[in-house]
């Protein structure tokens, strides 16, 4: 794959600067991350990968968490990952970011994690593309290893689906985010072999509800 094949963080490579301050003003992302993040409890023997760490807000604010844990990053597009190397610098923080795609590959280049983490990335994929991502990460994950994910899961109101709508599926276009609406996620999950799946929490914001998921990488090889 190349750099043109993915969607940029705010859909145009062009806004990226913006990203930051959009997601802030819009999704009421320090609750659905305050959320994410004491579900994930990073601990001081994990080790995280976080898929797709775009400006690097949620891997920063891991390891400001927990210093022990050996904390990454992945993205593919290196203007989101030049931010998230000044944003980790600035907390005075050690993350190590890695530039690509996740791809089954990944494991061999960097090893295995305790916990796999994401947010916001796979209402921005095609369908095939998030049932790969869900493949790669569960073989990146060790035995008993925990994934966790942000992202626009199923929008079950009509306010809900409404502001979707307007917002996400403007930005992002309806191919790669519908899906999503529909709530592929969860079933896209079990189809790849993880157990144990729960959608512990759902955010209503301005740009649609977003859910919390969690599984179990299961015990049967990937
Ligand atoms: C909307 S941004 C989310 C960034 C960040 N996770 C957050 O919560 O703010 C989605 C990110 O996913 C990245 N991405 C898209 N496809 C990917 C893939 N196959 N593997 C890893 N990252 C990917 C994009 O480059 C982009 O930075």
């Amino acid at each position: 794959m190349t750099q043109k094949e993915f969607t940029p963080a705010l859909g145009f490579k062009a806004l990226t600067p913006l990203y930051d301050i959009v997601i802030a003003l819009l999704t009421r992302e320090n609750l659905w991350r305050g959320k994410l993040l004491s579900y994930i409890a990073p601990a001081d023997n994990d080790r995280i990968l976080d898929v797709g760490c775009g400006t690097g807000t949620l891997v920063t604010k891991v390891k400001q968490i927990c210093g022990a844990a050996d904390v990454h990053g992945i993205d593919p597009d290196n203007a989101v990952l030049n931010l998230a190397i000044g944003k980790a610098a600035k907390a005075n923080v050690e993350v190590i970011f890695h530039q690509g795609f996740l791809r089954p590959d990944t494991v061999a280049e960097l090893g295995t994690f305790t916990k796999v983490i994401s947010s916001l990335v796979f209402h921005q994929t095609p369908l095939n593309v998030k049932r790969n991502i869900l493949e790669s990460m569960r073989a990146l994950l060790r035995e008993n290893g925990k994934l966790y994910i942000a992202d626009y899961g199923q929008q079950r109101t009509a306010l809900m689906r409404f502001l979707f709508r307007c917002t996400v599926q403007v930005m992002d276009g309806r191919s790669d985010t519908q899906h999503n609406a529909e709530g592929c996620l969860p079933v896209l999950m079990k189809e790849t072999g993880f157990i144990d799946i729960k959608e512990l929490a759902i955010v209503p914001t301005l740009t649609g509800s977003i859910s919390i998921y969690s599984a179990e990488r299961g015990d049967v090889a990937g």
